[in-house]
């Protein structure tokens, strides 16, 4: 598969997820069988450039490429404006975020409340597909099913994206209004991938090898995202991708290797943060990890009491030498419900 003139290795990809999605865990993710990873989404207001936050999410030194950037923003001009920052920093592909439902970007960027405003949101993109043109940078499009159940336009603004230069369209399977609650519907996202010809990416809800295979007979869809189900078991692009391919499941990682890639991607993620903000949102991933885990509840509140690194890199070192006591590999995933979902969602969203 193609976006633009760059072709992509496999077509697993990894969600955009603000917080989580930062340039160490992406890479972990491609290295271990993503083809594809969007960036978390960089505002378009230009005050905020400057801050470690953004500096931050626009730092992509040493990522394999084609380095993805999306862009939140209600304004036209500054979204074009948005869209040629990220690429004197590097961006090879813009997508435009038309999917976040958390407040803070629809109160003041705008993510998929843009999708009410059909007129703006297609302003936005012939803007930054206009800007990002005589770069010959692909844009792309994030979005829902719409607004709400009785505004389902996924496939109205698709077209018009398409028409106006957009290369390829993702779709979360949820309208704006249902958040994270409810199953994803995969009928729109279906529709979608019939009414266009550019790459359609289908998202929500992807959790497994199996239901990686039920989405795709479901949509057609060209490719797959996949968000939640990688925090904490990123390798579970290489899982889908061999069952995909071979129709077998691929046995669990060793515990070892879990083991060396938990205390790599830490590494990375205090080069990136320091090691003050590293430990601290480090927790999470380490928490997401080792969730499902023999004595993972207990583990997770210890480590929201260690501060520094040095104590947070030995304790990951132990606890994952000591289940290597008990077994080999990993246990088979166990799959959190659509209410652990919600509740997670709602504590990393606030
Ligand atoms: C913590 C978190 C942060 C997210 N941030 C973004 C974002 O910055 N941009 C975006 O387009 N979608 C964002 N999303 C939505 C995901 O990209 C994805 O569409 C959604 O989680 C559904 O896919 P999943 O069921 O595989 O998780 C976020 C989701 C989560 C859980």
């Amino acid at each position: 598969m193609h976006i633009g003139s760059f072709e992509l290795p496999n077509t697993l990809f990894v969600a955009p997820m603000a917080g989580v999605t930062d340039r160490p865990f992406r890479s972990l993710c491609k290295s271990l069988g993503a083809g594809y990873a969007v960036s978390e989404m960089v505002t378009s207001r230009k005050e905020l450039w400057n801050t470690l936050k953004t500096s931050r999410r626009a730092n992509h030194e040493g990522e394999a490429g084609p380095i993805a950037v999306q862009i939140a923003g209600t304004d036209a001009a500054m979204m074009a404006e948005a869209a040629v920052y990220n690429i004197d920093r590097g961006a090879q592909i813009i997508d435009i975020n038309m999917g976040c439902p958390a407040k803070k970007v629809c109160n003041k960027w705008a993510g998929s409340a843009l999708m009410q405003d059909e007129a703006l949101a297609l302003e936005i993109i012939e803007a930054v597909v206009v800007a990002c043109a005589p770069r010959n940078v692909p844009v792309t499009l994030k979005m829902r099913t719409g607004w709400c159940q009785s505004h389902r336009n996924a496939v109205t603004l698709a077209r018009a994206a398409e028409s106006a230069g957009v290369q390829m369209v993702t779709v979360h399977g949820r309208t704006r209004e249902q958040g994270y609650k409810g199953p994803a519907e995969y009928d729109t996202i279906a529709a979608v991938k019939a009414a266009l010809s550019i790459p359609v990416v289908a998202n929500g809800d992807i959790d497994s090898p199996e239901k990686a295979l039920a989405v795709l007979r479901a949509t057609g869809a060209d490719a797959l995202m996949i968000g939640r189900a990688a925090q904490g078991r990123p390798w579970i692009f290489r899982e889908i991708g061999h069952f995909l391919a071979t129709g077998e499941h691929l046995a669990p990682p060793l515990v070892a290797e879990v083991r060396r890639l938990l205390l790599d991607h830490l590494e990375e993620h205090y080069t990136l943060y320091g090691d003050y903000t590293g430990v601290r949102s480090a927790r999470k991933h380490i928490g997401w990890y080792v969730k499902a885990l023999p004595g993972g509840e207990a583990f997770r509140a210890r480590m929201n009491s260690l501060e520094e690194s040095a104590g947070q890199v030995r304790a990951v070192a132990d606890f994952f030498d000591e289940l290597g006591t008990r077994m080999d590999r990993m246990p088979p995933a166990v799959m959190d419900t659509a209410e652990d979902r919600d509740a997670e969602h709602m504590e990393l969203a606030a």
